[in-house]
């Protein structure tokens, strides 16, 4: 059991369309046999020491899925985390224009919380998921007397998560925000990668106390893998792959190794959507990185500008 590094996150196996940089055709897509690969992969990263899942009602059927699979399991062991302030409309459709609408009022926090809940005893922490400004969510103070409410009343950890060129802002005005004194969020959950490294310049003021970081699309949704649309990335493709023939893995394996070396997160999350990429995502824990590969690849890191506008443009795929 080595893997408690890496948590596993649920958006891949809950919808058939995710964001990312996947070229080729899925097959014909049949929503009972895409529920029971979405279990297998519960399973196998189970089975691989993996204990906190990260999931939202906004990932299609993957909140219900771990609502029944853990309830099979009954493993006190298993952390779920999940969120609200998505919800899933594509209704399984490959041809839906919308695929999820945003969400931070208090009434779809009280909706959403209904069918959450029954993630309980597992369930450790609910996030705002994608917290920014223009939602207003952090100013918003039923929504966060309501948070507040459940913490206390279920013991649970109350969390965000960010996305977005000013993801720094939104952690910086996150932490400042408390309820009777005490700071609300004790869960930060932020994109980093070798690309997007700006939560460097606020680790020192999320990292304290007990508060949990964890890092979610790690694998810069694709990017990081050697593809010929993306031709500036040349020199971070071939550094990636003489380190992933050097540790004999794969370079999804650097790529996670990266942010648990420059981070020591809680948690960095495998967004896989096959058993195939988990396994090569767990290799992560077969080697360390020496302090010059890490400084090599520190060097890649491209403006948060720049990254999220090349995010915004990536497709449903
Ligand atoms: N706003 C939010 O709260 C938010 C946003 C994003 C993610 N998250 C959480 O973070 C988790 C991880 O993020 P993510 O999945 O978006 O980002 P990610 O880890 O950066 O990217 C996953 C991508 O990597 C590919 N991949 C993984 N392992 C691979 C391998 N061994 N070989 C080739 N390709 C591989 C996947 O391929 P395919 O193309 O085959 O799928 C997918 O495109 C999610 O599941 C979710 O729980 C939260």
């Amino acid at each position: 059991m080595k893997t408690q590094k890496i948590g596993f996150g649920t958006a891949a196996i809950g919808r058939p369309q995710y964001i990312n940089i996947r070229s080729q055709e899925i097959e014909a897509f049949s929503l009972a046999a895409f529920k029971e690969k979405g279990t297998q992969v519960l399973e196998v990263a189970y089975r691989q020491g993996i204990r906190y899942f990260d999931t939202a009602p906004g990932y299609g059927m993957a909140e219900e899925l771990l609502i029944n699979w853990v309830k099979e399991k009954d493993d006190p062991t298993i952390e779920v985390a999940t969120k609200w302030g998505y919800a899933y409309v594509a209704n399984f459709d490959p041809d839906a224009l919308v695929h999820e609408v945003k969400d931070h009022s208090l009434g779809q926090l009280i909706k959403q919380w209904k069918v959450s809940r029954k993630l309980l005893p597992n369930l450790s922490t609910l996030q705002i998921h994608s917290a920014t400004f223009e939602t207003g969510i952090l100013e918003n103070e039923a929504v966060l007397q309501k948070l507040a409410h459940l913490k206390s009343t279920f013991g649970i950890k109350i969390g965000l998560t960010t996305t977005g060129d000013n993801q720094t802002e939104v952690l910086r005005e996150a932490v400042e925000v408390t309820i009777d004194d005490d700071p609300l969020f004790e869960v930060f959950q932020i994109t980093y990668n070798i690309l997007d490294q700006s939560l460097l310049e606020v680790l020192d003021l999320i990292d304290v106390n007990n508060n949990r970081i964890v890092i979610k699309e790690a694998l810069a949704n694709g990017r990081v893998f050697p593809n010929t649309n993306y031709s500036a990335y040349k020199n971070m493709y071939v550094a990636l792959e003489q380190l992933a023939e050097k540790y004999k893995v794969g370079i999804d394996a650097i790529a996670l190794q990266f942010c648990v070396q420059t981070i020591r997160p809680f948690v960095v999350l495998s967004g896989a959507s096959e058993i195939s990429q988990l396994k090569e995502n767990l290799k992560v824990n077969e080697f360390q990185l020496l302090a010059e590969e890490v400084s090599q690849l520190k060097y890649f890191n491209i403006d948060a500008i720049d990254y999220w506008s090349e995010r915004k443009r990536l497709g449903w795929n």
